[in-house]
């Protein structure tokens, strides 16, 4: 299966994906390329230190949304994907996208889904509006993309355990080691061997998933 990741940040979760396909871990597949819309991403420099293709699809290099949502395309494409992987992606991806990949693009979103989750829910503000909940239990979620944000089929979920004290920052890293760097891999490997059916806006995963 050919994996093209789309990034925007630090890359941790496209680090998980790198080191699970070195591993073995995650079979079957082969991490094509990397595309970012941010040129100083650092996960470009993960993908390049691990040898792997690199693009960069910035908004201030094209002229309107529509040129921009153009030449994202065009370079996704350019890699002829089986599967895109949504890295910490910060860009809404266009409708056409959705469409010409349909099931076939995948998200990490750091809450257990349908909490906390949605427009503008990402990154940090997901966790500082947890804790402002007082919730007990959050985790993460990996998802089929469609037309909405955060809205399409759930793959798989981790839960975990909010402690007293914790700091926005703090939950972020624990969600992001104890459940986004095990449940991504998982997803993909998954995918990649043919066990995750879709019906309707529900997953069947023909085995039983440990992580
Ligand atoms: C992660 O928290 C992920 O849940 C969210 O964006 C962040 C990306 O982090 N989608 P990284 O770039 O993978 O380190």
């Amino acid at each position: 299966m050919r994996l093209l990741a789309l990034v925007s940040g630090g890359g941790t979760n496209l680090q998980a994906i790198i080191d699970r396909v070195a591993d073995g871990t995650i079979t079957n597949t082969e991490i094509v390329g990397v595309i970012s819309n941010k040129p100083d991403a650092f996960a470009l420099e993960r993908a390049k230190k691990a040898g792997i293709s690199t693009s960069v699809v910035s908004r201030k290099d094209h002229p309107d949304k529509e040129e921009f949502n153009k030449a994202l395309k065009e370079a996704i494409d350019s890699y002829k994907p089986d599967l895109i992987v949504l890295a910490g992606f910060l860009v809404v991806i266009p409708e056409e996208i959705v469409k010409a990949y349909a099931l076939k693009i995948i998200n990490i979103h750091p809450s257990l889904i349908p909490s906390f989750c949605g427009d503008g829910f990402y990154g940090l503000k997901v966790h500082e509006a947890c804790l402002s909940r007082g919730c007990k239990v959050t985790g993460a979620t990996v998802h089929f993309v469609d037309e909405g944000t955060d809205s399409g089929p759930i793959i798989l979920q981790k839960a975990v355990y909010i402690e007293d004290g914790d700091t926005a920052e703090v939950l972020q890293r624990r969600v992001m080691e104890q459940a986004e760097w095990k449940i991504m891999p998982k997803a993909i490997d998954l995918i990649a061997n043919g066990k995750v059916r879709v019906e309707g806006r529900r997953t069947l995963i023909s085995e039983k998933v440990e992580l």
